[in-house]
């Protein structure tokens, strides 16, 4: 995709942070180098023992940080912020400074990243491929608690206007990282490939044990039922949100909220009017049809 002016302003109340345009999907531009972060993505060589974990803001990526981590560490727990255990791919402006070189880092490399399918790094042979596991959430769930983010959490970038209108910025997907349709779509067009692993977050909400299994599985990491049973009992939402350590964000007022909010399904409906709900249904879901994607709302 040919790439747009670099820096702009974004639509709306977006209160610290310009939007850089990398490969045409928008990001806040205090994560990127005005246009490093094409050439960084079209330079970085992914490993054969990568593991990107990916999914668009708000969708459970930082529980699949914790999950992923935890199969790596035989069901340890660690108090050291999540960022550090599995970086941040799209932090490219910080890495070298005061985060880690990731492209020097030993491997197995655990990364995070918010990028849609044709932009992640991908190896150029089988010896290089690498291996993501993608999670998606319902988009009414995602819509609210990214609302929550930007308002409240978020010290980089920071919104100050209505829900009503952040939620139409990200049904035209102007919210950072572009459309959640294209992105799940271009991720779930890819659900098959053999270095691909797609998840639901209501899945996980549902079944925690079968996920965690499914997903050592994928990374070839197959778990005592011991270990089994410790991870999915320390990747509960209530023993995460106890380590507030790990996943603090620097609020806006400085305080330090937890950055696990409520992780629950269906709180979208304390939010949303019919209109809205309508406006979802048929700008997202409707367009899911005949793709086999189906979300729990309830
Ligand atoms: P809520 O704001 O709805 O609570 P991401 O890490 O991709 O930005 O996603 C953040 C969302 O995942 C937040 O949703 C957060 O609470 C939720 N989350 C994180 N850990 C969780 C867990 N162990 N169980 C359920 N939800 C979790």
């Amino acid at each position: 995709m040919a790439s747009q002016d670099p820096i702009q302003e974004v639509e709306g109340d977006y209160r610290n942070s310009k939007t850089s345009f990398v490969k045409g999907v928008r990001m806040p531009s205090v994560y990127v180098y005005k246009t490093g972060f094409e050439e960084f993505i079209d330079k970085f060589q992914t490993r054969i023992d990568d593991v990107f974990i990916v999914g668009i803001p708000r969708s459970g990526t930082t529980w699949l940080q914790e999950i992923t981590w935890q199969i790596y560490n035989g069901g340890k727990t660690s108090s050291e912020p999540i960022g550090h255990r599995v970086q941040f791919f799209d932090e490219a402006k910080y890495l070298g400074t005061t985060q880690p070189d990731i492209t020097t880092q030993p491997s197995p490399r655990l990364m995070k990243t918010h990028q849609p399918y044709h932009t992640i790094p991908k190896g150029a042979s089988d010896a290089t491929a690498c291996k993501y596991i993608y999670v998606a959430r319902n988009p009414k769930d995602v819509v609210v608690s990214y609302y929550k983010f930007e308002s409240k959490m978020a010290p980089l970038t920071g919104y100050s206007g209505p829900f009503e209108f952040f939620a139409k910025m990200f049904l035209e997907g102007k919210t950072f990282w572009g459309s959640w349709l294209e992105h799940v779509l271009g991720w779930w067009e890819h659900r098959d490939d053999s270095n691909v692993l797609f998840l639901k977050y209501e899945d996980l909400k549902e079944d925690l044990l079968s996920q965690v299994t499914i997903i050592a599985d994928f990374l070839g990491k197959p778990l005592s039922e011991q270990v089994l049973k410790r991870i999915v009992k320390q990747c509960s939402f209530d023993e995460m949100a106890k380590n507030s350590e790990a996943y603090w964000m620097m609020t806006q007022d400085n305080k330090l909220p937890n950055f696990l909010r409520k992780g629950q399904v269906g709180g979208w409906k304390e939010h949303f009017t019919p209109e809205l709900s309508a406006k979802f249904e048929s700008e997202f879901l409707s367009k899911l049809e005949g793709s086999g994607l189906h979300f729990a709302f309830e």
